[in-house]
């Protein structure tokens, strides 16, 4: 079956090949949240440093919430895109005031937090919590528009519909969070916006856009 082999291969290279990135070093829901937000925009590389200086000066998700909003800013410098790190800061005093300093993980939950989409809201539920929960950002919907030779517009609303379908659909019980952080680093480093890396992908037995040699054709994205 396609969706074993999927599985299989996938979780079988990402454990030959995951990085060891300080917020895999345990499953603190609180940490993967912040790493998720900082990756939203940023690269991995230019992250790893902003994470650990953020985390030794914000250790615990109430160290945060009790932080005054400048220092939180300061400690963001460099990353940009600030509206991300003020929804985080005001979204961790919510959890710290309303939910027992407790991260929400539930799908209904997380997603009513401010700067929580349903990228991040996957993210978190799947790493942190082991819940099969969809996390499809830009990466997964490249890596499934090839591997399935969808031409679906990746900028419309109901392709990512379509795209988190599919990912609930391909998500072992056993594994979610490695699952969709071994999505995340097949497009980060195999299926590449340009020139993927076929040859040394190990979906490619399964890679419809391989098989047709169109994987250069997809993703589909109609100019604005
Ligand atoms: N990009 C977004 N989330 C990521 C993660 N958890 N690991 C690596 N790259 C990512
Ligand atoms: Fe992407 Fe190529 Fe792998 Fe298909 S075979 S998923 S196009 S890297």
């Amino acid at each position: 079956e396609v969706v074993q082999i999927i599985g299989r291969e996938l979780l079988d290279w990402y454990n030959r090949n995951r990085r060891d990135l300080p917020w895999r070093k345990d499953q603190d829901p609180y940490k993967i949240w912040v790493s998720e937000i900082m990756l939203q925009q940023t690269r991995v590389d230019t992250v790893i440093p902003y994470f650990q200086r953020f985390i030794e000066q914000f250790p615990t998700l109430d160290d945060l919430a009790k932080a005054p909003e400048e220092q939180v800013i300061k400690a963001w410098e460099g990353l940009g895109y600030y509206s991300r790190v003020k929804n985080l800061h005001a979204a961790v005093k919510e959890v710290s005031a309303h939910y027992g300093s407790r991260v929400p993980d539930d799908l209904e939950t997380i997603s009513k937090l401010k700067g929580i989409g349903p990228y991040t809201a996957g993210a978190v539920l799947s790493i942190a919590y082991n819940k099969k929960a969809a996390a499809v950002d830009g990466n997964v919907m490249r890596v499934f528009s090839r591997l399935f030779a969808l031409t679906d517009d990746i900028a419309l609303a109901s392709t990512r519909k379509k795209m988190e379908h599919i990912a609930l659909q391909l998500i072992p019980e056993d594994a979610p969070g490695d699952f969709n952080q071994a999505l995340m680093e097949l497009g980060a480093l195999i299926c590449t916006p340009s020139s993927p890396q076929c040859l040394f992908c190990p979906l490619q037995s399964v890679c419809n856009a391989y098989a047709e040699g169109i994987e250069e054709e997809l993703p589909r994205k109609k100019k604005a």
